[in-house]
């Protein structure tokens, strides 16, 4: 099974930008380039963050962009996000019992269980799993079948990547979602964004991959405390594989425009020239 992993789209207004961006041209160029290249994927996720502001003109927006997709979707929130706004757009998205953004994807390839991590009571940004939403990943890994991977998405780390002010606007109550994981079933994968950078590594044993923004990106930056340092980083989209008990995650730059070139060929050793962007001029 293959699908694509994007995160942080934050969205605004159509014909609106954000820190100098576009994140509708952004999205539109990102489908253009999944549906001619993927077309064996299951589906695409977008792991949180969809709207910047969370009112419904951004939804709506979003919602036109999404309409060209190919694939099927499956939306999460993020801290960014309105439940209601969204849901306006979106009726089809998942929904529990208590009415929060979270489900259980069964495929024969792979479970998959989105949470949602949004705490709409509190203004700071931080992540939050209630009693209502630590149950539901209670029975989401309870009842998964065992002899297939099962891949866990939410929107916020449940721990420090050492980047200082989003270090204080983690998942504020980690430490309890441990608790439930330790008691019943270790995720196979967790998938996360937030962080507007490409992150991977372990989190006690879990293999986990933070997805780069579609839009602004947060700054390879350790030292600023104060305010969280963005630059214009180009974006990716993650494709994995899941199949034969493994799994493979590739990013995609898809806003590149350079040359493509035989490694081989001696004629290429002095040309052509790397692509300097804009961007990448900083
Ligand atoms: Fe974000």
């Amino acid at each position: 099974m293959k699908f694509v992993v994007l995160t942080d789209t934050h969205f605004v207004p159509r014909g609106s930008r954000l820190y100098g961006l576009d994140p509708a041209e952004r999205l539109a160029i990102a489908v253009e380039k999944i549906n001619a290249t993927h077309r064996d994927i299951s589906f695409v996720i977008v792991t949180g963050d969809l709207a910047h502001w969370g009112e419904a003109a951004a939804y709506a927006s979003l919602a036109g962009v999404l309409a060209g997709l190919d694939a099927p979707t499956i939306l999460m929130m993020g801290n960014h996000d309105k439940r209601d706004a969204f849901r306006m757009q979106f009726p089809g998205a998942d929904r529990d019992a208590h009415g929060f953004v979270q489900g259980v994807h069964a495929f024969d390839a792979a479970t998959i269980v989105t949470l949602d991590t949004l705490n709409e009571d509190m203004p700071d940004h931080a992540g939050l799993l209630c009693a209502a939403r630590l149950d539901f990943l209670s029975r989401a890994l309870n009842s998964a079948p065992d002899d297939r991977p099962l891949l866990l998405f939410q929107h916020h780390p449940p721990f420090d990547t050492g980047l200082r002010y989003m270090d204080t606007i983690k998942l504020a109550n980690g430490d309890a979602e441990w608790e439930v994981i330790a008691r019943t079933r270790k995720p196979d994968y967790l998938f996360m964004g937030h962080l507007h950078r490409p992150i991977a590594g372990t989190w006690r044993g879990i293999p986990f991959h933070i997805q780069r923004a579609l839009t602004h990106q947060v700054a390879f930056d350790f030292e600023t405390e104060g305010y969280i340092p963005g630059t214009h980083e180009l974006p990716d989209y993650a494709l994995v594989n899941v199949a034969h008990g493994n799994i493979v995650i590739h990013q995609c730059s898809f806003l590149y425009g350079g040359p493509v070139f035989s490694l081989h060929d001696p004629g290429n050793l002095e040309s052509p020239k790397p692509d300097v962007t804009e961007d990448s001029k900083g």
